[in-house]
Order: C-alpha cells, then sequence, then structure tokens
C-alpha cells in the first residue's frame, strides 16, 4: 500500500459569463494556462484553480459574480490549496477591491493581461496574492499563441479587434476593454489557417466594434474589416465567415457590399440601435439617427436581400418617455429583427447616465415585455417563413434524439435533421419543412 499523494496534472474550471469574447478569452486563458501543467475540467469539486471570467455590462451581472464568489467557499474550505481567480470585466472595473469584498479570491486578472496569468499562477501558488488590471503595451495575443493542435467543433470565434472608442453614455465596456485596438492581419489569418486544420469550417470574428477593424496588412497598408474578410474568404478549408458585433457607424460601403458578393460571408448581421428615439440615441452619444439606421439597413437588404438582421435595445434609459419607447416599436416594426435581445436599463457607476433620473421601474418593466411580445412575434414570422425554403447547415453535433443530427443554418437558426448522414463539420443544403419555437426541421437534400 502507498500512502503518497497522486500528482496528476492541475485541474482547472472556468465559468465565463458576458460575450463571446469571454468565450474566446477563456480558451486563450485555458491553454495558457496548459503550460503551467493545468487540463480543464467541467467539475469545480475536482479543481486545483476556478477561475471566474466575468461581465460588468449590467448590474446583476456583477451581482452574480460575488453571489457565485460566496459559493465558491465550501469548495477551499475543504481543499484550501485551491486557486481562485477572477478575469474579465468586473475584474478590470474592481481591480483589487474584489479581494477585499470577497478574501478568498486569490488572483484578480483584467482582460488585457491575460498572458500573464502563467507567472501570476506562480505567484499564488507561493501563497501571494496576485493582481494585474494594467493596460500593456505588448500584444497579449502574440504571447498567448501557444494552441495546442487539438481538434476543435466545426464553429470557433476569432478576436480581431477590442475595446472601444464609442462611449455611449450607459456603457462600460470602453473603461473595461480600453481603446480600440486590432489586430494585424497576417496573425488573424494563421490563427484562421491554424483553426482549419483542426476542423474549424466557421470562423466568427469577434470585436466590440468588429467592423471599425483597422489592422496593419502583411504590406503595412491599412485593412478594413471588409478586406480582411475577403483574405479570410481564399482560406482553402474555411467555410463560412461571420462577425460581431457592429456599429451603425462603422457599415463601411466596401463591407456592405461583401455581403452581397462574398459567398462564404453568411447572411446575418448584428447591427445594435438601442433606441427608436432620436431625443434617446442623442442623450445616449449614439451619434446616428433612427433614420440613418433605417436607411443603412435598407442598403444592407439591398446588397443581399435575404439578410437576417439581429439587434440590440435599451429601454427605460434615463427620461424615456412613452412617446420614446413607441419610437422604439415602430423601429422594430419595420426592420422586422431575427432576432433581437432587450435590456432594462442598469445604472453602471461612473458612466455619464449615471447621474441622470431613472424611469419608473413599473414603466420599464412593462416596456421591456411589449418590446419583448414584438421582437418575439417577428423572430417566429421568420422562422416559419423558412418553411420551404433550401438553406445550407453546418452540422455540429448529435441532437437529443436518437439518430438526429443538429447544426446553424446561414441565417444562424438551429436546424436539425433525422439523418446521420450528415457529419460533423460538413455544410449540406437542407430543405425546411417544419418551424418550432426555438429551431428548425428539416431534410437533408441528397
Ligand atoms: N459593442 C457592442 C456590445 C455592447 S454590450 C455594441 O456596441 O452593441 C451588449 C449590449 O448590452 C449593448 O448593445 C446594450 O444593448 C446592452 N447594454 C450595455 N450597457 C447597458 C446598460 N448599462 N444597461 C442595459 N443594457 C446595456
Ligand atoms: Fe458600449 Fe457603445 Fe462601445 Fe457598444 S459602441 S461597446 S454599446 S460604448
Ligand atoms: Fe460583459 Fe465585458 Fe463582454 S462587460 S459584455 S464581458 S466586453
Amino acid at each position: 500500500m502507498t500512502s503518497s499523494k497522486m500528482t496528476g496534472p492541475k485541474k482547472l474550471f472556468i465559468k465565463t459569463y458576458g460575450c463571446q469574447m469571454n468565450v474566446y478569452d477563456s480558451e486563450r486563458m485555458s491553454e495558457a494556462l496548459g503550460g503551467q501543467g493545468y487540463v480543464e475540467t467541467d467539475r469545480q469539486e475536482d479543481a486545483d484553480m476556478i477561475l471566474l471570467n466575468t461581465c460588468h455590462i449590467r448590474e446583476k451581472a456583477v451581482e452574480k459574480v460575488y453571489s457565485d464568489l460566496g459559493r465558491l467557499r465550501k469548495f477551499k474550505d475543504v481543499k484550501p490549496d485551491l486557486k481562485i481567480g477572477v478575469a474579465g470585466c468586473v475584474a478590470q472595473a474592481e481591480g483589487g477591491e474584489i479581494m477585499r469584498r470577497q478574501p478568498l479570491v486569490d488572483l484578480v486578472v483584467g482582460p488585457q493581461s491575460y498572458h500573464r496569468l502563467p507567472e501570476m499562477e506562480a505567484q499564488t501558488q507561493k501563497g501571494q496574492k496576485a493582481l494585474d488590471t494594467d493596460f500593456p503595451e505588448e500584444d497579449k495575443f502574440e504571447h498567448l499563441k501557444a494552441r495546442p493542435k487539438a481538434k476543435r467543433a466545426p464553429s470557433a470565434f476569432l478576436t480581431v479587434q477590442e475595446g472601444c472608442d464609442k462611449f455611449c453614455a450607459f456603457c462600460v465596456v470602453p473603461y473595461t476593454r480600453g481603446a480600440e485596438v486590432s489586430r494585424p492581419v497576417d496573425r488573424i489569418l494563421t490563427e484562421a489557417r491554424d483553426l482549419v486544420e483542426r476542423g474549424v469550417r466557421e470562423i466568427t470574428l469577434l470585436g466590440q466594434n468588429v467592423n471599425a477593424y483597422h489592422g496593419a496588412g502583411p504590406d503595412g497598408s491599412d485593412y478594413t474589416l471588409a478586406k480582411l474578410i475577403w483574405d479570410l474568404d481564399k482560406v482553402d478549408g474555411l467555410e463560412r465567415i461571420r462577425f460581431t458585433t457592429s456599429h451603425p457607424n462603422d457599415m463601411t460601403d466596401d463591407l456592405i457590399e461583401a455581403h452581397g458578393t462574398c459567398a462564404k460571408l453568411m447572411p446575418y448581421l448584428h447591427l445594435p440601435v438601442q433606441s427608436g428615439s432620436d431625443r434617446i440615441l442623442k442623450r445616449m452619444n449614439r451619434s446616428h439617427t433612427a433614420e440613418s439606421y433605417l436607411r443603412l439597413i435598407e442598403r444592407i437588404r439591398e446588397a443581399r436581400p435575404d439578410i437576417v438582421m439581429s439587434g440590440d435595445f435599451i429601454v427605460g434609459f434615463p427620461e424615456e418617455t412613452e412617446e420614446d419607447f413607441q419610437a422604439t416599436m415602430d423601429l422594430v416594426e419595420e426592420v422586422k429583427y431575427g432576432y433581437a435581445y432587450s435590456f432594462k436599463y442598469s445604472t453602471r457607476p461612473g458612466t455619464p447616465a449615471a447621474e441622470r433620473p431613472l424611469v419608473d421601474a413599473a414603466a420599464a418593466d412593462d416596456r421591456l415585455q411589449r418590446l419583448q411580445g414584438l421582437i418575439t412575434h417577428h423572430q417566429r414570422a421568420i422562422q416559419d417563413a423558412m418553411v420551404g425554403r433550401t438553406v445550407g447547415v453546418l452540422f455540429e453535433k448529435p441532437g437529443r434524439m436518437d439518430g438526429q443530427m443538429v447544426g446553424k443554418s446561414d441565417h444562424l437558426h438551429a436546424v436539425h435533421v433525422k439523418d446521420c448522414s450528415a457529419a460533423i463539420g460538413e455544410v449540406r443544403p437542407v430543405r425546411i419543412v417544419s418551424a418550432g419555437t426555438n429551431s428548425l426541421a428539416g431534410e437533408l437534400i441528397l
């Protein structure tokens, strides 16, 4: 009998909150800590390190982080060596305050410092606390590229731009992610080719303002997002390109045109507007009007008539009247979104809107319900209209039912077929036969 302690690889549990960029960042952090001997686990109780990759966008998102942190105490009680880290936008916004409020936290790392994680982890192993919320000069992605050649799921995210210079009056992102920075084209292409080699067929380019992309081309020239998309279009084996999130003011002519001419660019566009009232848009510091947004969508639909539009809305922004809200409903009625995300305004300390008088909470709740009702109505109508059409579907995994395969259509609808001949990673034409609440049913066209 041996009583020696098992010394397998250390286990890392990551919980990701917030936007797709956090999903991408969690993958990078996992790879960075892989170099320190960590492997990922999906069981918190087994973990030697628990990392919360957090979101600061609304008050509720932040509360969730603190309540989740409190619940981690029981793991640390049974395993005192367990390291607990906080990454993401709450880490950036609150910094050392997190450790004061929740002393069981060992490590706090902001989004621009992830490449420093290995050193920081080593520091925690010496029993010290580690904190880094700098905006360093060096390119963190260059230091995060030690990627194992493991096989990947068919759809992947790739960050090409980070940060925001827009300063909408309600938003924390310019403070948590910093100024707009674009990655150079050659590094993005190398990463894309690597993803394709590992089985990826669809890449979603990410940025807080992805269409403000202005990376340096291989010859040093300034690239637009459209130019980058055309370079990616030439990557053999890559079948689909998407990008998110865009700002209406950065929707350049070449990007609109690409939606009509680039076959790999999928007919789906997330283009948040936030409100349909010019008075509110002005107070939000959005620097576009409802009319200019609608005209822009007209042009996009001219380029790609079957494009499915998606958007974000805030209701109950300070001083929003019923009339302002009606303007939002009118805009939604006109655009008819295939998807849209609507949120009740949440006061974020330090943002300009935080000083302004709030709308009555019950009125804001009521508006949110009405808006979501209208959005759901359009969403269903657009799904229903897919019945009878043939669309491309990228198959991603087996479905819940026996013999079922599920994937995403060109328009980003979830589609399932009762046919095992569709392999994971294949794009196949599918005729849609019926529409449900959350997905479409189809038949493979052989
Ligand atoms: N860069 C993107 C995403 C920003 S965050 C963009 O410009 O759209 C995603 C969404 O969260 C925003 O579009 C907005 O609708 C919502 N949001 C941001 N701050 C908010 C706040 N303080 N209260 C409520 N919703 C907010
Ligand atoms: Fe926030 Fe506005 Fe920037 Fe989007 S564009 S990240 S909403 S400040
Ligand atoms: Fe949240 Fe930060 Fe993304 S605040 S939405 S995780 S950029």
